[in-house]
């Protein structure tokens, strides 16, 4: 509260001499005067209000130690006779008070808030912080470029749902419910029928079922499994291929995967193709790229072996073409699925694959991308 306020509040304040009456019409006068003093108080311009002085004014006028609670009191020692009068009258100044307390503190607090919104609206039209330049994350840079390599190639980059029938996932794949092949991909079940996807491989199913043939597709995309460890997330990419034409054999998938590796490291990087199980494709392998953390000598990354595994791929099995409404003895094609957090975490030399979903800015800075 400045001077001037607090001198006019002091005045507008000041407590009467006296709460004391001997009779009705000098106790009509107290009450009288204590109203009057009420809304003068209250009749202060705006602008010269403060919290300060607007607390002063309720404890002067509604505090324990106000003339109401005098004249309150006053009446226990009022003979029973002049009780009834006087208490009607103090409590008409009670009633007032508090009702007209009431209202001018609403009255107060909302335009005070009114104010304190108006202080903190923005001014648009102040320049923007400058905002640091971000950075691509090292898995969606791999995936970038694969896509457009890919389309480069006259392959058409194609969508399939997260959300996925169990028929897609697995039926279509040649993995029959209770088939020991559901054991190699951990999953998520939602309802009945349905998985968070285990792999792109749907994708496979969709796009034979709902495109022509001859295909050339590819698959960038998020799939699910319960596992956590410095190779894998529960939450991860991978890149599927599909093409289905005439005579396609084991040599267009060796020399597309040899590409591949080649587009996403940037220079010759050494494979390895080892025999394995897919129930969709026959023959079948996997691939590992050889470990960019220590080439070859083991590390923790690698399990010591020296290598990590990148995906599975194969010639699709007639059975699958046939499901899918392919006709097997017109048509052959090659797939393959790869894992692009591996892709990334190898290519990068990233020991731990986590690393790379942990948010940490300055790590993911690092890569200059
Ligand atoms: C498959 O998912 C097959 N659909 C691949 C395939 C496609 C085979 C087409 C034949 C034809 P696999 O379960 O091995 O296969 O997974 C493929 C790759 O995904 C792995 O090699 C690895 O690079 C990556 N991967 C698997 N699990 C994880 C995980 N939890 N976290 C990160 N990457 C993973």
């Amino acid at each position: 509260m400045n001077q001037e306020q607090s001198q006019g509040g002091g005045e507008l304040l000041k407590l009467p001499q006296s709460t004391q009456y001997q009779s009705h019409s000098e106790l009509e006068t107290l009450l009288t005067e204590e109203r009057a003093l009420l809304l003068k108080a209250l009749a202060v311009p705006e602008a010269a209000l403060t919290d300060s002085f607007v607390e002063d004014i309720r404890i002067r006028f509604n505090g324990k130690k106000s003339p109401l609670q005098d004249f309150l009191k006053s009446l226990r020692v009022l003979p029973p006779e002049d009780r009834k009068n006087a208490g009607g009258k103090i409590n008409e100044l009670k009633l007032f008070i508090e009702s007209t307390l009431t209202a001018f503190l609403g009255a107060y607090q909302t335009a005070k808030e009114e104010r304190d919104l108006q202080a903190e609206r923005e001014d648009l039209t102040l320049p923007l912080p400058t905002l640091e330049r971000g950075s691509r994350h090292p898995i969606a840079a791999v995936s970038n470029l694969l896509c457009e390599s890919f389309r480069r190639m006259g392959y058409s980059v194609i969508d399939g749902p997260e959300l996925e029938m169990e028929y897609y996932n697995f039926e279509l794949l040649n993995i029959p419910a209770e088939h020991s092949a559901r054991e190699m991909q951990d999953t998520f079940f939602l309802a009945s029928e349905w998985v968070l996807r285990t792999q792109t491989s749907n994708v496979q199913a969709h796009a034979m079922l709902e495109r022509k043939v001859p295909l050339k597709v590819v698959c960038p995309g998020y799939v699910y499994r319960p596992e956590h460890d410095v190779t894998h997330v529960p939450c991860f990419r991978q890149f599927e291929c599909l093409v289905i034409d005439k005579g396609i054999h084991l040599g267009h998938l060796r020399h597309t995967l040899d590409s591949f590796f080649q587009e996403v490291f940037g220079r010759p990087v050494k494979t390895r193709w080892r025999s394995s199980y897919f129930p969709f494709v026959e023959p079948g392998a996997e691939i590992d790229v050889q470990c960019q953390q220590c080439f070859g000598d083991g590390c923790r990354s690698c399990k010591g072996t020296g290598w990590l595994e990148m995906g599975g791929c194969g010639l699709v099995h007639r059975d699958v073409l046939r499901k899918c409404g392919v006709d097997p003895d017109v048509y052959s094609g090659f797939a393959f699925g790869m894992g692009i957090d591996r892709l990334a975490m190898n290519k990068f030399a990233v020991s731990d694959l986590r690393a790379l979903y942990e948010g940490d800015v300055p790590f993911l800075k690092d890569f200059g991308l």
